[in-house]
């Protein structure tokens, strides 16, 4: 294997003999002299390589294969670059038809073509925050003593209630259509209806009410007709799930956990994230760094709504009102305008929330959390669990839901329940939090999005 980009970089200049192998991001001529800057993907920025005659073909995005020795740079902004002696272009770009020329693209134009902007500055940025993320949830939770759990994608339970799932199916619907009779789920591949997960949640608690800590970490599917800038149909998420926990344990949780992401994506994807702060959202890291000094603020729902009450009567299009769901606007209020930082905000009314979670002696409300972040709002979503048999049982009655199909997850309240609790983080919701990306199209390699599953 040749050395990445990366690891060159941080060699001593001294006129040692490299291979530098990557895509042409820029080409300049000046004079004799032409320049080059490959990137191979592995940092922020590439390396200038220099020939000391006309390269007529070196273009933008062609591959290439470049040997010279290591110099020290004049060039302001590097340290070090290639004396060039030989390139191989390995594949020609044609300049006339390669779409990423040198000026700014637009998000929007991007997206179209989604196979190729992992090559621009912003996108390869956020696809390396994106993967030190990833591995930095495992290493939480393996520090913390946690298992993980892989949780099934195809399931026949709907965890959230929320009726949002995209069906799973073998039977083929231009049949039933010209058939004129209802389909027969009892011919279908797994004999009973069945949809891709919205949460590994259900199956998570059962795992944790055997192996004490657990979590998952995989994609999950909605099929939310939403077209916001922070939802799509296809997203992973993470979900620990505890045993032996209430509330506050899995608030505590959930500060450490934030801080942890922050804390190495900060250490470890310095440069990535300076280009965020200059050229996606100023003052990010600023922001970021704040955080791990401050403690997170923790407002009871019914609080939040005298806040949120007090504010000016023009300042939210929606009216907030004790027992809706809070709108984004009302979320980004209460942090950026009441806390100035991170908000966990608890005991929730129950009707707006699932039916898993553990009802307060106020029997009004429930022992939810949702940490919301300033610019997002909401990117955690969890709960106590409800652990008593009988109130669980009469909370799903009063939901017209069909307790025989839930009899496995009852069957954690009716042998060694224990109280438990845990949360789901939406994994694309982090990045954005982190990058300053505005759209949650733009964190993930592939949106799949209502109206959108192209590549
Ligand atoms: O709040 P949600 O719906 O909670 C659950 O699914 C629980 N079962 C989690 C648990 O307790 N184990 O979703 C959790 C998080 C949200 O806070 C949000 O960050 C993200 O998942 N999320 C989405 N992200 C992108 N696109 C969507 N359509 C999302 N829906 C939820
Ligand atoms: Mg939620």
């Amino acid at each position: 294997m040749a050395a990445l980009i990366k690891d060159i970089l941080k060699l001593h200049a001294a006129s040692q003999d490299v291979v530098v192998r990557g895509w042409v991001r820029t080409k300049r001529e000046l004079k004799n002299l032409t320049f080059i800057e490959v990137n191979d993907g592995s940092s922020l920025t590439g390396i200038q390589c220099t020939f000391d005659h006309p390269q007529a073909d070196l273009s933008t995005g062609a591959s290439v294969e470049v040997h010279g020795k290591l110099v020290p740079s004049p060039a302001k902004g590097q340290a070090v670059e290639l004396a060039a002696q030989s390139v191989t272009v390995i594949g020609k770009a044609d300049p006339e038809s390669y779409p990423l020329q040198k000026k700014r693209h637009s998000f929007e134009f991007l997206r179209e073509i989604a196979h190729l902007r992992a090559r621009t500055t912003t996108f390869g940025a956020v696809a390396r925050v994106r993967s030190r993320l990833a591995f930095a949830v495992h290493e939480f939770f393996h520090q913390n003593g946690f298992q993980y759990v892989h949780t099934p994608i195809i399931t026949a339970s709907d965890a959230e209630g929320a009726g949002a799932l995209f069906q799973v199916t073998t039977l083929n619907p231009e049949e039933i259509a010209r058939s004129g009779t209802a389909p027969d789920y009892q011919r279908d591949f797994f004999g009973k209806k069945s949809f891709l997960t919205v949460s590994g949640q259900l199956e998570a608690e059962t795992y944790a009410t055997a192996l004490s800590r657990v979590y998952t970490f995989g994609p999950t599917f909605r099929a939310e007709n939403s077209n916001t800038t922070r939802h799509l149909a296809e997203f992973w998420m993470i979900e620990p799930e505890l045993a032996f926990a209430d509330l506050n344990d899995l608030m505590r949780l959930t500060e450490d956990f934030l801080k942890f992401l922050l804390n190495t994506v900060l250490s470890d994807c310095e440069a990535d994230l300076h280009f965020f702060d200059t050229h996606i959202e100023k003052g990010i890291l600023a922001s970021l760094k704040a955080v791990l000094d401050s403690h997170f603020t923790h407002i009871p729902y019914t609080e939040a709504l005298i806040e949120l009450e007090k504010a000016a009567a023009d300042t939210f299009e929606f009216k907030p009102v004790w027992g809706c769901d809070l709108q984004t606007e009302h979320e980004r209020f209460l942090t950026e305008k009441v806390a100035g930082g991170p908000v966990i905000l608890s005991d929730y009314p129950k009707e707006i929330k699932a039916f898993y979670m553990k009802l307060n002696p106020d029997g009004k409300t429930v022992r939810a959390m949702d940490l919301l972040v300033p610019r997002l709002g909401e990117i955690i979503g969890g709960s106590q669990r409800e652990d008593d048999l009988a109130v669980l049982e009469g909370r799903m009655r009063e939901l017209g839901m069909n307790l025989h199909e839930y009899r496995w997850y009852l069957d954690l309240r009716r042998y060694g329940s224990v109280p438990h609790a845990g949360f789901g983080m939406g994994f694309e919701r982090l990045v954005q939090y982190v990058t300053g990306m505005a759209n949650i199209r733009d964190v993930i390699p592939y949106p799949r999005a209502v109206g959108q599953a192209d590549f």
